[in-house]
């Protein structure tokens, strides 16, 4: 695939999903939905928590946006850097990710 991703699942091994190629700059609420992959999807809106994810390369990934800081602080979790909200993602270097429960 021409300028693909690839999505790394950490500890998901169970789930039978590893890895994901993706197209790069494609929305991860998008592909990963579509795939069935282990990370679920809500609101897509970034209220809900759902999607949330632990970064493992977090250097290859954007800072937290204001919408996910607002969430991560509302659960208690703003001093955790890592974490994101799949749901407000692009898919823009390869990343490592966890699905985590907030
Ligand atoms: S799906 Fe609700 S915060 Fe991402």
């Amino acid at each position: 695939m021409p300028d693909s991703i690839a999505i790394k699942f950490v500890n998901q091994s169970s789930s039978g999903f590893d890895s994901l190629d993706i197209e790069k700059g494609s929305a991860l609420v998008d592909k990963l939905d579509a795939t069935n992959s282990p990370i679920l999807f809500g609101c897509r809106t970034g209220i809900c928590g759902t999607c949330a994810i632990r970064v493992h390369n977090p250097e290859n990934c954007r800072p937290q946006t204001q919408v996910e800081r607002d969430f991560f602080e509302s659960v208690g979790l703003e001093q955790e850097t890592d974490l994101r909200l799949s749901c407000q993602l692009s898919a823009e270097h390869d990343l490592s990710v966890e699905k985590v429960r907030v």
